[in-house]
């Protein structure tokens, strides 16, 4: 058993650990990262990079069908979901080698196994075991946790990753199949993104969701936009469904559900809906993956698997070691993770001293979101009722892409811009826009936001023409009435 020494270890490799150990061994720290699976973690390999990449084929089929409108012809084309698949194993490939090189070109120790925390504390530093291909002991003064999440399992949907699925088995390398018929359960990001590149792909798929809405999370206003195009490709969303069972019969798969308005109590005696497919995914959020990795031996909180950490440091109740990304149960997207990895670094090395580092705090105030469904959705800051109800008296712009010269010439007429403004300064309180392009639209509000900006600092710069990016500024304008190509009145003093 060999005993080493480092400054940081870094416990999980997905977007909060591998950043992370970059980050540590930009100041000079020696960094151990362990992995018990594959670098890169859940964004890399299970999903948001494979689900972009499926994503992309499925967008280019839309694209293919729509080719006539552009004076394309093409009378006959074949789709191969396999050949999407291996498209996609290679864009993951690729980049986890990316990782691996990056990890050893700042000399960061990768060690594959599963760690776990043995003992220690602020003086001694903590001793951590990792048991893989190689069983050893490590030490290191500072702990970085970054083991992330794993689909929520449900016993009464009896998932067995055979026609009873996670996002982890879809986007398993050798998953290949595109079912006649879908359900998924759960209209939330993972299970709306899904039901795009499959309705794509030829399947028929069917949603059943709990709340009364699917992606609920968002504005109505942008829900709505994608509930029109979803029922356009014939994708079936049935919400305020409480699903109370799935079973694979052998041959199909049922689920009983029952409407989500019936008290648990009287479940049983309620009118029941049964849903067939050929294959079910569940998608119904995240647990934390928070078990055996020592926390008890430490006495590190936990609530319902989520790691308790101090929400300014994210040091966790025991001094010296840190958790970051979904495992504390935040905000559970991976730039988070990655934000948190930059905040948890500088706490620890600033802690240590002798590092350029100073003490970090977290700062949540701008966050943007993204869905990548098509059309896509990218959200930042508060939504119109949320803000509403913390007093602020919200001004609101919009902005549709068929007025937009960029979007008519690509063929991207669907969808619009909101972009909110405190009355009382103007400053940006938030936006969210569904169409081509949103996500990165979206990172412009972010900036303003972060900068504290108003819709007027966005209003006066000059935006290229002819520009996807000129939906910002005409919705920033339209927050005051001057929005260019979009209707309006004379303003007044
Ligand atoms: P989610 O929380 O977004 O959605 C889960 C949905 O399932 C919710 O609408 C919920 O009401 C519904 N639900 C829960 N239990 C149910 C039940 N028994 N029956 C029917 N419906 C039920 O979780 P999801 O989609 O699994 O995603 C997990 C995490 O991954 C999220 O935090 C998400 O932000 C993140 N993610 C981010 C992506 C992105 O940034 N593009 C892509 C995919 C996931």
């Amino acid at each position: 058993m060999s005993e080493n020494l480092y400054d940081l270890a870094i416990i999980g490799s997905g977007p909060g650990g591998y950043h992370a150990a970059i980050r540590g061994a930009q100041y000079g720290a020696k960094v151990a990262l362990i992995e018990k699976s594959k670098l890169g973690g859940t964004c890399l390999n299970w999903g948001c990079i494979p689900t972009k990449a499926l994503y992309t084929s499925a967008h280019l089929i839309e694209k293919i069908e729509e080719a006539n409108d552009f004076g394309i012809e093409i009378s006959d084309f074949k789709i191969s979901f396999a050949k999407a698949v291996e498209r996609k194993n290679k864009v993951v490939q690729e980049l986890v080698e990316g990782i691996e090189a990056l990890e050893k070109g700042w000399k960061n120790d990768i060690y594959y196994g599963f760690g776990k925390i043995l003992e220690g504390n602020l003086d001694t530093g903590f001793k951590i075991s990792i048991e893989g291909e190689i069983n050893t002991i490590i030490k290191a003064k500072r702990v970085i946790i970054a083991t992330g999440s794993s689909p929520a399992l449900i016993p009464a949907f009896n998932i067995d990753h055979d026609k009873i699925l996670t996002s982890d088995d879809i986007l398993d390398p050798n998953f290949k199949t595109v079912p006649e018929r879908l359900l998924i359960i759960g209209a939330g990001v993972i299970g709306c993104e899904f039901a795009n590149i499959f309705s794509t792909f030829g399947s028929k798929v069917t949603m059943l969701e709990y709340l009364s809405s699917p992606i609920a999370t968002e504005e109505p206003m942008i829900v709505k936009v994608l509930q029109k195009k979803f029922a356009k490709l014939g994708i079936e969303i049935h919400t305020s469904k409480n699903v109370l069972s799935v079973e694979n019969t052998g041959n199909v798969v049922k689920a009983t559900t029952c409407s989500a308005d019936v008290p648990r109590d009287q479940v049983e005696n309620a009118e029941k809906d049964i849903f067939e497919a050929d294959l079910c995914l569940v998608s119904i959020g995240r647990a934390k993956e928070s078990k055996s990795i020592g926390l008890e031996n430490l006495g590190i909180e936990t609530d319902r698997g989520a790691i308790k950490v101090k929400p300014d440091t994210l040091e966790t109740a025991v001094k010296g070691i840190y958790a970051i990304g979904d495992v504390t149960g935040g905000i559970m997207l991976a730039h988070v993770a990655s934000y948190e990895g930059d905040v948890a670094v500088a706490n620890a090395l600033a802690s240590i001293g002798g590092f350029p580092v100073d003490e970090m705090k977290t700062d949540y105030k701008v966050v943007p979101a993204t869905i990548f469904t098509s059309p896509n959705i990218g959200s930042v800051g508060y939504r119109r009722k949320a803000a509403k109800s913390l007093g602020f008296e919200v001004l609101m712009g919009q902005f549709p892409y068929q007025s937009l010269g960029k979007a008519k010439c690509m063929g991207e007429e669907e969808g619009f811009i909101m972009v909110l403004a405190d009355k009382t300064n103007h400053k940006i309180l938030g936006a969210s826009c569904i169409g081509a392009e949103a996500p990165e639209l979206i990172a412009e509000i972010a900036l303003a936001m972060q900068h504290g900006l108003t819709i007027h600092d966005i209003a006066e710069t000059i935006h290229s023409h002819p520009t996807i990016s000129e939906m910002v500024l005409e919705g920033s304008e339209a927050v005051v009435g001057k929005s260019i190509h979009k209707k309006g009145r004379p303003i007044h003093h």
